[in-house]
């Protein structure tokens, strides 16, 4: 089996998206609670960032004060974000067999730069694969939200970060670009109401997480045993 040099079990890579407001950090949080109760330790992390490389380029790319340039030159600074984080967080982490849960990746640069952006999708998906080493995750959560509404009561009192203040009509797109996704990602693209209540949501994440867990040989209801068996 891939990926079970450390703990026996195998990597698995999971994937929270969603525009911004979804609830994405709420429900990583959640979710790394639920894991860690049943004894395992997953890697939790975040695009763009994770590295102190990517992190300098998070700045970059989301501080307001941040200069304006185009959306290419965006689209290859989350690329080099990406690349960083892939061959020193992702890959490692897999290959000692840890669950990495990330916020972001690359489907969000397919959205926001690509769908939303304007730069053709080729180009998005060619850059990723070099990115990424062609790494895609086992399972993608998309948190989808239908209504503006929802998210302008959200992020209201936020700060909002350089994308976040750009206008209505292209936050629409990105909406939009999240529902595309599955038809382009159908095989590892769950979609999430995140217009639910917390728990609710939360509960529907839980049930895919497991699903995928299972598939990859995972025995939730037993984990804690299993693991001390090793
Ligand atoms: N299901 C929910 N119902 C109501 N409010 C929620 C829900 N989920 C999250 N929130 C609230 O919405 C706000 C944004 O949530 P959160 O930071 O988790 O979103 P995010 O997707 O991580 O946003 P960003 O794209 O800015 O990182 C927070 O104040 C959070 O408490
Ligand atoms: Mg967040």
């Amino acid at each position: 089996m891939p990926g079970t040099i450390g703990t026996g079990f195998p990597g698995v890579f999971i994937s929270l998206e969603g525009c911004d407001g979804s609830g994405k950090s709420t429900q990583m949080a959640r979710l790394s609670r639920r894991l860690e109760s049943l004894g395992l330790s997953p890697v939790i992390t975040r695009e763009p960032g994770g590295t102190p490389f990517g992190e300098r380029i998070r700045q970059l790319l989301l501080d307001p004060d941040s200069p304006d340039r185009s959306i290419l030159s965006e689209t290859l600074l989350y690329a080099a974000a990406r690349c960083e984080f892939v061959s020193k967080i992702v890959r490692p982490a897999l290959a000692e067999g840890r669950i990495v849960i990330t916020e972001r990746y690359a489907d969000s640069t397919w959205v926001y730069q690509g769908y939303a952006g304007g730069v053709p999708l080729s180009t998005i998906e060619t850059l990723n694969a070099i990115a990424t080493g062609g790494l895609e995750p086992d399972l993608t959560l998309v948190l989808d939200i239908g209504e503006e509404r929802v998210v302008n009561e959200r992020l209201a009192t936020k700060r909002k970060d350089k994308i976040e203040r750009r206008s209505g009509e292209y936050h629409q797109k990105v909406r939009e670009g999240y529902r595309q996704l599955a038809r382009r990602y159908p095989h590892r693209v769950a979609y999430v109401d995140g217009g639910l209540d917390v728990h609710s949501v939360e509960a529907i994440i839980w049930q895919e997480v497991v699903n995928i867990l299972s598939k990859k040989g995972y025995d939730l209801t037993d984990e804690k045993r299993g693991r001390e068996s090793l």
